[in-house]
C-alpha cells in the first residue's frame, strides 16, 4: 500500500496542534516538512523551531525536505530538532555522496530530491546509497501548483534504475498530487505520495488521506 506524507506547508499554522492531532488520527504515514531558504527556492517557509515543536506533537516519522543551499551545514541541527528522514536536493550538493553518508551516519534515512529538469540518469552512482528518491513534480518553492506530466516518465526510468541496481530506495512524489492522479502515480511505481493542498484544503482531510492511501 502507498505511504502518504501530508505536507504541512498547506496546513493552518495558527492551528498547528489541531492539524497534528488530525494527522495522528489519520492513516498518514509520515509528516512532510518543507524547509525553504529563499535562496535555492524563491520562497521562505519555516525552519528548526517549527520542526522542533512538531516533534513534540507526533510519534510519526518527520520527513524533512530541505530546499536550502549548503544543506550540509544544517543536517545535525535538523536531526536534533527531531527529523527522521532528511532529503537534500541534487542541485544543491557538490558533494552529494558525502552529504548522504553524513545523514546516514546520524542514523537517519537519507533522501535525494530532483527538480523537474534534472534527469534520473544522474542518480546512477548514488542510487544504492539512498533510502529515498524524491521526484519534484512541480518546481519547488510553493504548494498548490499543477502537476508536471513528464514526472510519470521519470518514475518509470527511476523504477528501472532501482531494479537494475537492486537499490532499496523508495520513490516519493512531491507536488500537485491529487485524488485524480494518485492512482496513475502509484501504478507507475511511486511508493510515497506527498500531498499538501489536496489534504489540508479538503472538506475532510482524514477521509482524503484514507482515499489516497487505498488508491494504491
Ligand atoms: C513544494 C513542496 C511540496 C508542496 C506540495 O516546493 O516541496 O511539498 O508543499 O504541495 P501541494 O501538494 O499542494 O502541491
Ligand atoms: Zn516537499
Amino acid at each position: 500500500m502507498a505511504l502518504i506524507a501530508p505536507s504541512l506547508l498547506a496546513s493552518n499554522f495558527l492551528k498547528l496542534q489541531e492539524e497534528c492531532e488530525m494527522l495522528n488520527n489519520s492513516s498518514a504515514d509520515w509528516y512532510h516538512l518543507d524547509v525553504m531558504d529563499g535562496r535555492f527556492v524563491p520562497n521562505i517557509s519555516f525552519g528548526l523551531p517549527v520542526v522542533e515543536q512538531i516533534r513534540t506533537a507526533t510519534k510519526k516519522p518527520l520527513d524533512v525536505h530541505l530546499m536550502i543551499v549548503e544543506p550540509e551545514k544544517y543536517i545535525v541541527d535538523f536531526k536534533n530538532a527531531g527529523a527522521d528522514h532528511i532529503t537534500i536536493h541534487y542541485e544543491t550538493c557538490n558533494h552529494l555522496h558525502r552529504n548522504i553518508q553524513q545523514i546516514k551516519s546520524l542514523g537517519l534515512k537519507a533522501g535525494v530530491a530532483l527538480n523537474p529538469h534534472t534527469p534520473i540518469i544522474l542518480l546512477e552512482d548514488i542510487i544504492c546509497d539512498v533510502d529515498i528518491v524524491l521526484l519534484m513534480s512541480v518546481n519547488p518553492g510553493f504548494g498548490g501548483q499543477q502537476f508536471i506530466p513528464n514526472t510519470v516518465a521519470k518514475i518509470r526510468s527511476l523504477k528501472k534504475l532501482i531494479h537494475q541496481t537492486n537499490s532499496k530506495a523508495l520513490i516519493e512524489i512531491d507536488g500537485g498530487v491529487t485524488l485524480e492522479n494518485a492512482s496513475a502515480l502509484l501504478h507507475t511505481g511511486a511508493d510515497v505520495l506527498v500531498a499538501g493542498n489536496t489534504v489540508f484544503k479538503s472538506a475532510n482531510p482524514i477521509d482524503t488521506i484514507a482515499k489516497l492511501k487505498i488508491t494504491g
